[in-house]
């Protein structure tokens, strides 16, 4: 058990700290209870490091043909609406078995976001001849750093005082943090990248900040959607970008106002999932002695892994 963010603590499970009560039961389901389809496609993050924007870059991309961008579901419904976490999938409802019965009516291909360390999923997602594939999103830990510490202190669920940047600054760096060790969330789904890449296609938030139409159209052939030459030329990949990016999002209606109910005890004000969405912003937040620590934490478990934190 150690001191929480947002909840009154976390527990060390399976050499990770996860969130107690519905999360933790969500994480064991995950693990023992959930039977996946070859044809399930999993956006697998850490807290804070983009789900909410490649939520709504997969949902576009996969159903871009089945809707007008006037009437589109992204309108009216916000990204998470659209796109379930299986980590608290059985606990949206007040009985076990109408969770179970929910999951197997839902069509196929299956769009589900996780939070789940790859190490925890069960064999028959994880293995080579299971057919799942996983959108593993990887953002610079300074970044997630700052962007947790704010969404937490703003999100407190129970009676949980904030805590201050230093003491987030603490846990985090020694892996308290929820999912974390973040270091370690992110080399798990990377080196199963590196033995499957055609099963996890492993993407950097920076990289599509940089290069937004570039990796739409990694992303869309991952997912079995490839853009045709047509759609190229009508501009369709740009669309997608307009219609997901901070801005656009940030700015309707449907993601200011209310709250994201994930489970009984937990729910979110939409507006926290937006904040400033830019790549660097801890400069703002952290000391440069912090900085150096993160760096030196991430040079150390990075360590001839071949994976470097995008800038
Ligand atoms: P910041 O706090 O740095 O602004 P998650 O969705 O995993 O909870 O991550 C939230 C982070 O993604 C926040 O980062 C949020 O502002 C940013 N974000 C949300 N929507 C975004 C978008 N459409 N484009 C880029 N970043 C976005």
């Amino acid at each position: 058990k150690e001191r929480g963010w947002m909840f009154e603590h976390l527990l060390q499970y399976n050499g990770f700290w996860i969130p107690p009560t519905s999360i933790l039961e969500g994480v064991i389901f995950v693990q023992h209870h959930f039977k996946p389809r070859p044809t399930d496609i999993f956006l697998a993050t850490s807290p804070k490091t983009g789900s909410t924007w490649f939520k709504a870059l997969i949902f576009a991309t996969m159903n871009r043909t089945n809707f007008e961008l006037s009437n589109h579901p992204l309108l009216t419904t916000g990204p998470h609406g659209l796109f379930p976490l299986l980590d608290m999938y059985i606990c949206q409802n007040d009985h076990y078995q109408d969770s179970i019965s929910s999951l197997k009516s839902l069509p196929s291909p299956r769009l589900f976001a996780t939070h789940v360390p790859y190490s925890m999923f069960p064999d028959s997602a994880t293995d080579a001849s299971s057919g799942c594939r996983f959108v593993y999103i990887c953002r610079n830990p300074k970044d997630v750093l700052v962007s947790m510490w704010l969404f937490m202190n703003k999100s407190r669920i129970k009676d949980v005082s904030p805590i201050s940047l230093e003491e987030a600054f603490e846990l985090f760096c020694r892996g308290v943090s929820p999912y974390g060790p973040y270091w370690d969330h992110v080399l798990g789904y990377w080196k199963a990248s590196l033995e499957s890449p055609s099963k996890i296609l492993f993407l950097k938030y920076e990289d599509m900040k940089n290069d937004p139409v570039v990796h739409v159209r990694r992303l869309a052939e991952f997912i079995g959607k490839p853009f045709s030459a047509e759609e190229e030329r009508n501009g369709a990949v740009e669309e997608i970008i307009r219609l997901c990016s901070f801005e656009n999002l940030s700015n309707l209606e449907i993601n200011k106002t209310g709250a994201e109910r994930f489970s009984p005890e937990i729910a979110i004000d939409k507006s926290n999932f937006f904040r400033k969405g830019q790549v660097g912003d801890w400069k703002n937040y952290l000391t440069e002695e912090m900085a150096k620590r993160i760096d030196q934490i991430s040079d150390d478990k990075l360590y001839g892994s071949g994976l470097k934190f995008g800038t």
